[in-house]
């Protein structure tokens, strides 16, 4: 058991070294608890008659959270254990419940695409839990008896607090019941440290462990600055259809894994997160064309750009945006879109190279 511990231990120190960095203070408290998880999963479930706690992991944006978990994730050894983001979640959970493969036999339809997600595994890592309807509230719910009827060891991140969740007062009420079983049955660890890792320079590291989002990039429009960088704008002879979730989507061009998109096409039509993760599947780099300032864009159009700002960030997409940039110009206060500190802690990932 000691063995184990030491060896996440030894795990978190490494792979903080190959970014370049070393374990925050803050960090110190989830990284301990995380490697003594690591020593409980270790161990024959017989001889551990009861269940690991589960870990629940919150704190402001750019703390380190995700990092955190995937690291205990990556050091787990293989076998019984999955990695699920919750748009990722979501999506497989519809497409399961509403796709070509859903089953309509006795058992709920919700309830065999949870187990399709959750498979055999022992643990799970669902980072960026969160919650904002009455649909999240009814699924998330149905995820947690399950994890619980079958043993199964929850790890999460959030950037609210348990008691935070489910922030619309219309549907807080509709949440406490998970609060509460969240409450009981997990332990809660804040790691609000000081800054937003995002925003300070991330230190290139000899190894090259940085991740390809943190190459994308945020251009002034005009063609001195793309084409310095190597991205010829698109003739009109490049538009192609590109298949996206269910539905084909005009692009500007794709280039072998690089995809050129105009923002209205992706972010003012009715596309969604499923449509942003299958080209997150199949691009490693997405242009974003004619990007508004965010105050101008529809409320709906904001939100799908914040969505796919998540994805790509998730997905390690490298992301080109042209045209305004949209951390410039906000307007005061968080009434512009739901967790706009979030999209933009990623997006201050973003380079900007001298406008020309
Ligand atoms: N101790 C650290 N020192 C410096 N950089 C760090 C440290 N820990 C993590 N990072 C880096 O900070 C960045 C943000 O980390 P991460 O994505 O895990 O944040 P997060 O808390 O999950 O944010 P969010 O709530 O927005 O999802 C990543 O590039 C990560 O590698
Ligand atoms: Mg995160």
């Amino acid at each position: 058991m000691y063995q184990h511990d030491q060896a996440m231990r030894r795990h978190f120190r490494e792979a903080a070294a190959r970014r370049g960095f070393s374990v925050a203070p803050e960090q110190e408290h989830a990284v301990e608890r995380l490697a003594r998880l690591a020593a409980e999963l270790a161990r024959p479930a017989w001889t551990f008659p009861k269940r690991p706690r589960d870990l629940y992991v919150w704190g402001p944006v750019g703390r380190g959270k995700s990092w955190l978990v995937d690291t205990f994730y990556e050091g787990l050894p293989t076998g019984r254990k999955r990695r699920l983001h919750f748009h990722d979640f979501f999506r497989r959970l519809h497409d399961g419940v509403s796709g070509p493969a859903a089953r309509h036999d006795g058992q709920s339809a919700v309830d065999s695409a949870l187990d399709g997600l959750i498979g055999d595994s022992r643990v799970l890592v669902f980072d960026e839990f969160h919650a904002h309807d009455a649909g999240d509230a009814m699924l998330i719910a149905r995820l947690f008896r399950t994890l619980l009827d079958r043993r199964i060891t929850l790890v999460t991140t959030s950037n609210y607090p348990p008691a935070g969740l489910m922030p619309d007062p219309l549907y807080h009420h509709l949440f406490e019941p998970t609060i509460r079983l969240i409450e009981e049955r997990m332990d809660v660890l804040d790691v609000t440290g000081p800054v937003d890792f995002r925003m300070v320079a991330a230190p290139r590291s000899p190894s090259g462990g940085g991740r390809r989002f943190s190459t994308g990039l945020c251009l002034a429009p005009g063609a001195g600055a793309e084409r310095a960088l190597g991205l010829t704008v698109p003739a009109s002879g490049e538009a192609t259809g590109v298949q996206a979730h269910l539905r084909q989507l005009p692009a500007r061009a794709v280039r072998g894994e690089l995809v050129w998109f105009d923002f209205d096409v992706l972010c003012e039509t009715a596309t969604g997160v499923p449509d942003y993760l299958t080209l997150a599947e199949r691009f490693t780099t997405l242009v974003l064309d004619g990007v508004p300032p965010l105050a101008e864009a529809s409320a709906d159009g904001r939100q799908r750009f914040a969505n796919l700002v998540d994805v790509a960030c998730d997905r390690d997409l490298r992301l080109v945006l042209i045209g305004s940039d949209p951390l410039a110009d906000l307007p005061a206060g968080h009434s512009l879109m739901r967790d706009l500190d979030r999209t933009a802690s990623r997006l201050a990932m973003l380079q900007r190279p001298e406008r020309v």
